[in-house]
């Protein structure tokens, strides 16, 4: 599959630049097709028929076998999730902190993250990283952790500025329970979850999987003591006995389709793509404060209005968002060309001098 052969799958690029992946993936013809298919079937035969509970088990075996691959962890350590958030509230619930423990994080962290750890009930500290190049992350976790530190948990790549946390080495220097939020990683940039105790994937973004789908890589699922369970407990073995929710076949058939479209030349392309975005907004003047050499997020701000310039852009075709901290957000995958990117710059273009 060449990488035109790859983006005419997915028609909102035969009429916008999307690069807001970082929220959510644009969808294949393919991914909402197979979506429908199951839909379809359930309206024909019935949602609990024999043959379609046969079939919605296959669907979750395969997913999981593929999701595991990508993450490269074993399949009995992979539950499937409904999101981040599910798998950060599933582990941080579970490990049962108390007011006296530590959790260390950072100051750049989503919601999605953050808040299972501020209802934790222990006391975080965010170590300072969002003003920092990312050669810093590691002495700026190191200089929160204290001998109360229960947990580390923290973005794989950061939301805000895109920048890629060295999680092996964090792991290596704390040797504490590490908690990673795969939100703005998995589908974007190679992974290998087995650095982190536990480590999220969310289907809709970098995945281009539908909404409400991700998973959960558990290192040792007898390490957590949940306080909410479901039918799952009773029936499954291995990491599948935290799962919450049985993901409907149809949002199943939808995230194993998009992952079986991941090119091989996806990442490679993403990271060429990425570098030139970044060029370019830096050579129209932008402020950029994504180091190169990152992961598919770039992040930069021109002078005015970041939301009014977001709805400019959509205006245009082009889609990105601003952030809560006043920057812009544009992200890049390998389903995106220099097309794209040149749509982007003219928009950005004209923010620098909108009288020209
Ligand atoms: C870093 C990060 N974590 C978590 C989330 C939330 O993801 P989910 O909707 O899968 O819970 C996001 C989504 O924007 C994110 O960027």
């Amino acid at each position: 599959m060449t990488p035109a052969e790859a983006r005419s799958r997915f028609p909102v690029l035969d009429r916008c630049a999307y690069l807001n992946a970082g929220s959510v993936g644009p969808l294949s013809r393919r991914t909402a097709e197979a979506m429908r298919v199951v839909e379809e079937r359930a309206l024909a035969e019935g949602r609990a028929s024999p043959r379609a509970q046969e079939a919605s088990g296959a669907l979750w075996t395969r997913l999981g076998e593929r999701l595991a691959a990508l993450v490269r962890v074993p399949v009995e350590n992979l539950l499937l999730t409904t999101s981040t958030t599910e798998g950060c509230n599933l582990v941080v619930t579970g490990l049962r902190l108390e007011p006296e423990h530590e959790v260390v994080t950072t100051d750049a962290e989503h919601p999605g993250l953050l808040q299972p750890l501020l209802a934790s009930g222990a006391r975080i500290r965010q170590a300072r990283v969002l003003e920092r190049p990312p050669s810093e992350a590691l002495n700026a976790v190191l200089a929160e952790v204290t001998p109360r530190t229960r947990l580390v948990a923290l973005s794989h790549v950061l939301w805000l500025n895109g920048h890629v946390l060295p999680l092996a080495e964090i792991k290596r220097a704390t040797g504490l329970p590490l908690l990673v939020d795969g939100a703005q990683s998995v589908g974007a940039v190679p992974v290998d979850a087995s650095v982190a105790d536990w480590y999220t994937v969310s289907g809709q973004k970098w995945l281009c999987g539908p909404e409400l789908t991700g998973a959960l890589y558990v290192a040792e699922p007898d390490r957590l003591r949940p306080q909410i369970q479901s039918y799952a407990a009773t029936a499954l073995t291995g990491a599948g006995r935290l799962a919450l929710v049985h993901l409907p076949a149809s949002l199943a058939a939808g995230l194993l389709a998009a992952v079986e479209e991941l090119p091989g030349w996806g990442f490679r392309r993403a990271a060429e793509l990425v570098r030139r975005c970044r060029q370019a907004l830096l050579e129209l003047g932008a402020e950029v404060r994504t180091e190169p050499e990152q992961a598919t997020l770039v992040s930069f701000r021109v002078p005015g209005d970041p939301a009014a310039l977001v709805k400019q852009a959509e205006g245009k075709g082009v889609i990105i968002r601003s952030l809560p901290d006043g920057w812009l957000r544009a992200s890049v995958g390998w389903w995106n060309d220099e097309q794209d990117l040149d749509r982007l710059a003219e928009v950005v273009a004209e923010a620098r001098s909108p009288s020209g």
